[in-house]
């Protein structure tokens, strides 16, 4: 009786470590891609047209630092994985030099905030046709 109380407490315990594991090796994305993007791209007088047209301040680059590593996290609705991983993290890695403000991050980042070519690839069209 004993021991079969005390089997029962180790399965459990066993069952909350994997738990806790399982919950470190995929973090949650605090923020949906399509939240970032009504965040940080939407209309006309974005937060990211401000960045792009370098009239970005250090609180709206902050903001793209908040809010973009979540896409990181996204899995994309369409297209390929590794391909997404990698637009994003060009994107992430502009970011960050335009808030260390190293020379060429504007460039750098306007080149990898391509809407059109992250939509063609990745952007479900759902809402259109
Ligand atoms: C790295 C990829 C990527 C880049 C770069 C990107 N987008 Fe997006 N965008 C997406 C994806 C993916 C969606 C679809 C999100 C969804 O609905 O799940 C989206 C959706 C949107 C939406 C629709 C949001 C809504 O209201 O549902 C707007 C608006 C938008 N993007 C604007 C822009 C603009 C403007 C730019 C360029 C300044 C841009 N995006 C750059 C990936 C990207």
């Amino acid at each position: 009786m004993k021991t079969t109380v005390r089997f029962a407490a180790s399965v459990l315990i066993a069952g909350v470590s994997v738990a806790v594991v399982a919950t470190q090796a995929a973090p949650k994305a605090k923020y949906t891609t399509e939240e970032v993007m009504k965040a940080l791209h939407k209309g006309k007088d974005s937060i990211g047209k401000h960045v792009m047209d370098g009239n970005g301040t250090k609180e709206e680059i902050k903001k793209l630092l908040e809010y973009y590593p979540s896409m990181l996290l996204n899995d994309p609705e369409k297209g390929d994985k590794a391909e997404w991983k990698k637009r994003v993290t060009a994107l992430l890695a502009a970011t960050k030099a335009l808030d260390k403000g190293a020379p060429g991050a504007l460039d750098q980042y306007k080149e990898a905030v391509n809407c059109k070519a992250c939509h063609s690839a990745h952007k479900p069209d759902k809402e259109h046709k």
